[in-house]
């Protein structure tokens, strides 16, 4: 098979989150953040699981770290508890909770590993839920101020920054499906988070230019292809709509434009906070790079029956353990997509993987599916880059198994398998894989 060769500096990842692997949620001062909140209620994880140990990184990053350095990892994305930082969300600080990532900033600069910081990945202190959390207008307040301290502690050291992880999925899985925290069921709320996410994301952007950080800064966006079932004219619409609601033009078409995708915008009026209009201008700012996340991709039929006219279904393919059909070119058109859309300087894979049934074997995990996997979408991301897109880095999802959110620990995504009794670390097969590819540079 022939070999596909990655540009010269091509960052390889892999990604985590702060909620996600690094448990001790209340350590050293921190404040708990609406996850932890969620987690906490009956009923809302599997089994009832919830952050409290993960995979205790709070205490095993150096072990970690090692771990990413024996891959042979260039990148690594990970994101900052808020209320590590700020217990409420706002004024008094933590300083333990900055001593942690200074530690880790600086354990991954002695190994060489450029740190990618994402700035919020979900886990809102629970003291600003208390006042009305995303859907508070202030919020875009809050997370400026909070950001701009980042920038002033580790922006010496960190050179790319992530305002926001996948605000749709905050927006509408958790304030309209109730699926993830803070648990909400209210559509209005939903597009005010939305709206709010954006402003949010805005003052970031402004505060990071105004300290005149030497790096850059983007937004990370969820994406699935939704290609249409049929050529008929409902379907291809339906299609759009699907598209532009819940992948990245949501939110880039203001940034990038200043206003929301039209069909979106007819749909949402009145959800929408009242005034909205008046934000767009403010909200439309340049940024350094877009972040795209992908897992898997599916049709979309036209269903008048539906709020917004459209109805998801599979195309009869392979599924993850999460039920999600494999589709690897829908990686390359949403990654093409992007390009042809929006023009972004740079693109960064930010997150891709796959969860499957790991089984430990003699201490090792033979994980043939997810190398596959990766193999098929790495390909498709060359395959984009030779037409043209901007891509300059893939972070793989995940460096470990970890709290797959609603799903608890029922779902395995690293490339390292984690022994949460033990705490013990194996890498599978897929990340022996996954560094032969590092050290090539390229894909077979
Ligand atoms: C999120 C991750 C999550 C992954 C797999 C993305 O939506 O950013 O936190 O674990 O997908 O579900």
């Amino acid at each position: 098979m022939a070999e596909k060769k990655f540009p010269k500096d091509f960052v390889w990842g892999s990604a985590t989150a702060s909620y996600q692997i690094e448990g001790s949620p209340l350590a050293d001062g921190t404040g708990p953040s609406i996850w932890h909140r969620f987690s906490h209620t009956p009923g809302t994880t599997h089994e009832g699981e919830t952050g409290d140990v993960a995979c205790d990184h709070y205490n095993r990053y150096k072990e970690d770290i090692k771990l990413m350095k024996s891959l042979g990892l260039k990148g690594y994305r990970f994101s900052i508890s808020w209320s590590r930082i700020f217990p409420n969300g706002k004024g008094k600080i933590n300083e333990k909770g900055v001593d942690f990532y200074n530690r880790v900033i600086d354990e991954l600069l002695k190994e060489n590993i450029t740190p990618f910081v994402t700035i919020y990945h979900w886990d809102l202190p629970a003291a600003l839920q208390d006042i009305g959390g995303w859907a508070n207008r202030d919020i875009a307040n809050w997370f400026g101020d909070y950001a701009d301290y980042l920038f002033q502690r580790f922006g010496d050291r960190v050179k790319h920054w992530i305002t926001l992880n996948e605000p749709w999925v905050m927006a509408f899985i958790g304030h309209m499906y109730g699926e993830h925290a803070p648990g909400m069921r209210d559509i209005y709320a939903a597009f005010t988070v939305a709206h709010n996410e954006l402003r949010a994301h805005s003052k970031a952007v402004e505060a990071f230019r105004s300290q005149g950080i030497n790096g850059k800064i983007g937004i990370t966006l969820s994406n699935g292809s939704h290609d249409p079932a049929s050529d008929s004219p409902q379907d291809v619409m339906a299609a759009k709509m699907a598209h532009e609601f819940s992948n990245y033009p949501l939110f880039l078409n203001p940034i990038f434009k200043g206003k929301y995708p039209e069909h979106i915008e007819n749909f949402a009026k009145e959800f929408l906070p009242k005034g909205y209009e008046k934000d767009m201008d403010d909200i439309k700012k340049a940024i350094d790079f877009v972040g795209i996340n992908y897992y898997s991709g599916d049709l979309v039929k036209a269903d008048p029956s539906s709020p917004m006219g459209i109805k998801v279904i599979g195309r009869g393919l392979p599924k993850t353990e999460m039920g999600w059909e494999i589709y690897p070119e829908g990686f390359y058109k949403i990654l093409k997509g992007v390009q042809d859309e929006y023009n972004p300087k740079e693109v960064y894979v930010t997150e891709n993987g796959a969860a499957f049934d790991d089984k430990v074997e003699n201490d090792a995990v033979h994980d043939q599916k997810r190398i596959d996997y990766l193999r098929e979408h790495i390909s498709q991301a060359h395959r984009a880059i030779e037409d043209g897109v901007k891509l300059k880095g893939y972070f793989v999802w995940s460096l470990m198994d970890n709290f797959e959110w609603a799903q608890g620990y029922s779902k395995r995504f690293g490339i390292t398998y984690v022994d949460y009794k033990t705490q013990k670390r194996i890498l599978k097969d897929s990340a022996k894989w996954y560094a032969n590819v590092i050290s090539k540079n390229a894909v077979e």
